[in-house]
């Protein structure tokens, strides 16, 4: 029996649940021809929320439908990759170099094919440009077409990720069957959209993540587990789905340590007590894996906002706790007050806050926690837990 749940960064689920609609859309954009507008998307959100393997799915759709898949990673510069590396690579897949017809200036640059070309002296053809190797690809796959897909867009280089826009527009004006889809951290990617060259970019399809239903992280964790020949019952189902709070990293974290702790144990289905005694590890986990990172390069005033709304947040939710341990709204005059602050001098890192996606406004004058468990973490010291 193997642990059938995957809580890796970039690791694809074994069951996937939801985004449904992005994913019909995608197939559908793909369908309904060139210049479709949901062709051209911007995945956004915190880290564990999905993007990577969305990406991932998207990827399988075009694959599944003979598109070629061009994935170029953001650290670096995305057209140089591609234009030596990745797009020649996929030609040379395509089109062997012992088939290929000569097609003049589009195949040249490949470093392989010169003894096979009876074409001109390629170093007097122009050196190959993004916009004439995907042309070039293009003509390889008719019928199709090509999705290139970029993670990480947050740390892409600004420059070239306006050389691939450009390039882009391009081809979708010629109405070739292209398409681009990426993905990035929601604060880097707006503060990315806001800059000129990118103003293409602003009109793709935009996608921002949110949690699971509670239903599709209650479908993941039970038809995964159910699948591995070790169930949860009802009641360990229902306590998982509740610490898991639809944060997809977590739900696939809280699945394996439960699992394991279920194997451990002997037992033939995984209930409640297992649930529980891995809470305390699924939120430590929680933190060093997302809370941590999320919280790099965030100044101290925000900080300090950060740790003020923690601390009445725990307060408040001593009387209404939910029962799923994380944290309630809190109101934004008690976090000014507790800082010391006037409501306005209060309102500068709230909004930097907001736009780094780390609160979000709940109702009239509060504010709660993006991500699961912030507040637990940061009322424990906001430390890397050691594992000794
Ligand atoms: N729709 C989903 N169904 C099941 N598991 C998911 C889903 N989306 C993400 N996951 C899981 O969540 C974790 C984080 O996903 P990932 O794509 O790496 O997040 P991000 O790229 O946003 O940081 C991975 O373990 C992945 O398998
Ligand atoms: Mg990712």
């Amino acid at each position: 029996m193997a642990n059938p749940f995957r809580p890796t960064f970039g690791a694809s689920p074994h069951y996937w649940a939801g985004r449904r609609i992005i994913l019909d859309d995608f197939a559908e954009a793909l369908s309904s021809g060139p210049g479709a507008a949901a062709r051209t998307l911007v995945i956004t959100g915190s880290r564990g929320i999905g993007k990577t393997v969305l990406l991932n799915e998207i990827e399988d759709i075009a694959a599944t439908r003979g598109w070629i898949v061009l994935r170029a990673s953001a650290r670096g510069d995305i057209v140089t990759e591609l234009v030596d590396s990745v797009v020649p690579a996929k030609i040379r897949e395509l089109d062997p170099p012992t088939t290929r017809r000569v097609t003049g200036v589009g195949i040249t640059g490949l470093g392989t094919v010169t003894t096979s070309l009876t074409g001109p002296d390629e170093r007097n053809l122009p050196r190959p440009t993004l916009d004439s190797r995907l042309r070039d690809l293009l003509t390889l796959v008719p019928g199709t077409g090509v999705l290139v897909t970029v993670d990480e867009i947050q740390d892409a280089d600004r420059d070239a990720l306006s050389r691939l826009a450009a390039t882009y527009q391009n081809l979708i004006r010629d109405d070739l069957d292209i398409s681009l889809a990426m993905a990035g951290l929601t604060h880097g990617v707006e503060t990315l959209l806001n800059l000129p060259g990118t103003t293409f970019m602003r009109r793709a399809h935009r996608y921002d993540l949110g949690p699971l239903t509670g239903e599709d992280a209650a479908d993941v964790l039970s038809t995964s587990s159910q699948d591995s020949g070790l169930p949860f019952d009802a009641a360990g189902l229902t306590s998982a789905v509740r610490l898991a709070a639809g944060y997809p990293y977590l739900v696939q974290l809280v699945g394996s340590l439960a699992w394991n702790a279920a194997r451990r144990a002997g037992a033939d289905s995984i209930s409640v007590q297992q649930v529980d005694s891995i809470r305390s590890e699924a939120v430590a986990t929680m933190g060093t894996q997302v809370h941590h990172p999320s919280l790099k390069g965030v100044p101290v005033v925000q900080r300090e906002y950060l740790e003020a709304m923690a601390s009445l947040a725990s307060l408040a939710s001593l009387a209404s706790r939910a029962g799923d341990g994380t944290d309630g709204p809190v109101a934004t005059a008690a976090i000014a007050e507790r800082l010391g602050k006037t409501q306005r001098s209060a309102s500068d890192p709230r909004a930097k806050l907001i736009d780094r996606d780390l609160i979000t406004p709940a109702g009239w004058g509060k504010v709660a926690f993006t991500l699961p468990y912030l507040g637990d973490w940061l009322r424990g010291g906001g430390t890397v837990r050691r594992i000794s």
